[in-house]
């Protein structure tokens, strides 16, 4: 039981990450270019004391706490200060896909089991939303999936390499519509930076949101980054997701009448 508490050359078909990358960088001048472009540490607006989400107790079901239970030991990584080795952690050195605040992970087992050649993280706080995910990462027969419980930026910032990573997804960050709350969302400048210097050159970051005002404000960062260049913004009415399988709560919006937006964006 887990303890409760461009210039790129890469080509993108389906929006995953392609076998054969390459870079035109070498690995020194790359971290040279990185380091200064987007130290990462958050300004101080961002500071930790300020997090993206409240842990709710919410309820867990029995089989929910029984797959934690027995499934964790399989698809559970303890967050930790030292960065990864994913070659170890999957016994594969395969291209690798990060997915912040999974919910409760339907969408994502989808995507690792429709892509076996990659190897999915999902970092996740809600604990019953994990136990689900686990619960149908087993049914998927699933090895090329783990999941990590903690702050995803602690864990960019500590426990995943520099360029390391070939893609990730955030998708429905919780929008945080009271003003006095808009502080919490958590993509914003330093965010990005950090999220740009986790990822390898060319590889994608993909958003999606069901919130016109935050699809306002990711805009406006995006518009802002010398990281990333802009590949495709689709506004749609649920009908037409950017490599992505449908989601919970993009659901929950589209009952509402939300209109949903997709960005890829791919790191320089
Ligand atoms: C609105 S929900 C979206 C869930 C899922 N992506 C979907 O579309 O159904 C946002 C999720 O992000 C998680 N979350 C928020 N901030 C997080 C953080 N800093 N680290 C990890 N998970 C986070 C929340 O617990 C929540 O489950």
């Amino acid at each position: 039981m887990p303890c409760i508490q461009s210039n790129t050359s890469i080509e993108i078909n389906d929006g995953f990450p392609q076998s054969g990358n390459t870079t035109r960088f070498s690995r020194f001048r790359y971290n040279l270019r990185v380091a200064r472009l987007f130290p990462p540490v958050m300004t101080s607006a961002e500071k930790r004391t300020v997090r993206s989400f409240v842990r709710r107790t919410g309820r867990m079901t029995r089989s929910q706490r029984r797959a934690l239970d027995a499934l964790w030991p399989t698809y559970g990584l303890e967050f930790s200060t030292e960065p990864l080795d994913f070659t170890a952690v999957f016994g594969r050195d395969s291209r690798r896909v990060l997915e912040i605040g999974f919910g409760n992970g339907d969408s994502l087992v989808e995507q690792a089991a429709r892509h076996r050649e990659l190897d999915f993280i999902g970092v996740e706080v809600h604990w019953p939303g994990i136990g689900h995910c686990l619960i149908q990462a087993e049914r998927a027969a699933l090895d090329n999936l783990r999941v990590i419980s903690h702050d995803a930026i602690d864990v960019l910032q500590q426990q995943i390499g520099e360029a390391t990573l070939d893609r990730v997804n955030l998708y429905f960050p919780d929008p945080w519509p009271k003003k006095r709350h808009h502080k919490r969302r958590i993509l914003q400048p330093g965010f990005l930076g950090l999220l740009a210097s986790r990822l390898a050159p060319g590889g994608s970051l993909h958003i999606a949101t069901d919130w016109a005002p935050y699809a306002e404000h990711i805009d406006g960062i995006l518009d802002s980054s010398p990281a990333f260049e802009l590949a495709e913004r689709r506004a749609h009415g649920g009908d037409q997701p950017l490599d992505r399988p449908t989601t919970k709560f993009e659901r929950r919006g589209l009952g509402k009448g939300h209109q949903i937006v997709d960005w890829r964006l791919v790191r320089i």
